[in-house]
């Protein structure tokens, strides 16, 4: 772990959220959920409502509250510029979720390709990178192809990644770390293999966003995509493009909307008092850390995001190994931490996913169980029709005495089996 990070105090963090204090049979509720969405500090759900209470407008209007709807609009583009590192705001633009954005971008991407064309989706994605692509590659008549990973620790089979590329090949669309098994993607090495091949990438970065620094440049991928819920601000998705790409390709818009990037992009009106909250939540990732400006902030915030997470998850894993009967699946070496999200996916031997599920929610213990849309995955690991697995996911809120809460409630679950 590196040393001269200044350590992240979740205790005045969580001190700020609200639902943290929540009861359930009169012991605090741990939220072990965030992969699936995660809790708002108190400043985000005051700028929803702030945005509300000044007064509501369609924006592009000459008045008052159109003006400030306007405001709203680029003040949040410009956050997530900023947490996302883009060249400039009109990189960024925003829609119901991910799910919806990627959508409706694989419909206009696609107008690009021909019959004969092949495009490569992950095993290791969410069904949110994966469908869009199959539907719009059937619509087009273009193969889809599949990166597979490897079942032992869950990552991505990166070294087969050149033997799938060729002329024909027009996207990539792999996700930057699975919202099931946490494996983290070596994004820089995918994208260097299918630029190399004139190959166009779509990053699914919605799993990765709370837990480690996004830079769009760095990576230098295409496309990126994630959504505001999973990084303690309201359900808005984001959808990053380099601008030439943004510019040229055709957007499925009204008339006479205009033909520029990001306001084509954007279709019917947007989620204002939302778009107050991703501003929100963007200045309350970046208090984490200090810095001269809002981006230098981020990067400190998230390197403390890590590291923090990273000890929660050698504690985690480390008590796991005293569980009896529980299995986690993905990365598990103590020492490739920093290789994968505080996101595990485990079973427990005697129990189904659901039975695991319900007895840690009773505790007050709030964990997911099934395939959370990690369809390709469940699939690979032959466990899709069986329940799938359960899904502990740690974010930085979480602390120290919830994880040997969590890793008590398991044990004394396993333990009722044996009895
Ligand atoms: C990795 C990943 N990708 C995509 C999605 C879909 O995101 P949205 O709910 O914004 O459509 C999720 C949601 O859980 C996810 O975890």
């Amino acid at each position: 772990m590196t040393t001269d990070i200044l350590p992240l105090d979740p205790v005045s963090l969580r001190a700020q959220f609200p639902a943290l204090q929540l009861e359930v049979n009169g012991e605090t509720a741990v939220f072990l959920d965030g992969p699936g969405g995660t809790q708002s500090p108190q400043r985000v759900i005051d700028a929803l409502s702030g945005y509300l209470a000044y007064g509501s407008s369609n924006h592009g209007g000459l008045f008052l509250t159109s003006r400030h709807a306007d405001a709203v609009v680029e003040e949040a583009r410009q956050a997530m510029a900023d947490l996302l590192n883009a060249r400039r705001p009109e990189e960024i633009s925003f829609g119901q979720n991910m799910t919806s954005l990627t959508f409706s971008f694989s419909r206009a991407l696609s107008r690009t390709w021909q019959a004969g064309d092949e495009i490569i989706v992950t095993r290791l994605d969410h069904d949110a990178n994966i469908s869009p692509w199959l539907m719009a590659a059937e619509d087009r008549g273009v193969t889809v192809r599949w990166l597979d990973f490897n079942p032992a620790n869950c990552t991505l089979n990166l070294a087969d990644l050149p033997g799938l590329l060729n002329e024909k090949t027009r996207l990539l669309a792999i996700t930057a770390a699975s919202n099931a098994v946490g494996s983290m993607t070596d994004l820089g090495t995918a994208v260097k293999m299918a630029h190399a091949a004139g190959v166009l990438v779509y990053v699914d970065a919605v799993h990765y966003t709370p837990h480690a620094l996004v830079d769009v440049q760095a990576i230098d991928c295409d496309f990126l995509v994630c959504s505001v819920y999973k990084f303690f601000g309201p359900h808005t998705g984001v959808l990053y493009g380099k601008f030439e790409h943004m510019e040229s390709l055709t957007a499925y818009k009204v008339r006479p909307a205009s033909n520029h990037a990001p306001g084509k992009w954007e279709t019917g009106t947007q989620s204002f008092e939302s778009l107050s909250g991703v501003k929100a939540a963007v200045e309350y990732l970046a208090s984490i850390g200090e810095g001269e400006t809002r981006r230098a902030r981020l990067v400190q915030a998230m390197a403390r995001t890590k590291a923090y997470e990273m000890m929660l998850s050698e504690r985690f894993l480390v008590g796991a190994t005293a569980v009896p009967g529980l299995k986690v699946y993905g990365i598990t070496d103590i020492e490739r931490l920093a290789e994968r999200t505080p996101t595990f996916a485990v079973s427990l031997a005697g129990f189904t996913p659901a039975e695991v599920a319900e007895y840690l929610g009773e505790q007050g213990i709030f964990v997911w169980d099934g395939h959370y849309y990690a369809i390709a995955v469940m699939e690979r690991l032959g466990l899709l029709d069986k329940g799938g697995l359960v899904r502990i996911g740690f974010a930085h809120y979480n602390t120290v005495e919830e994880v040997d809460r969590l890793l008590a409630a398991l044990t004394k679950l396993a333990q009722s089996r044996a009895v």
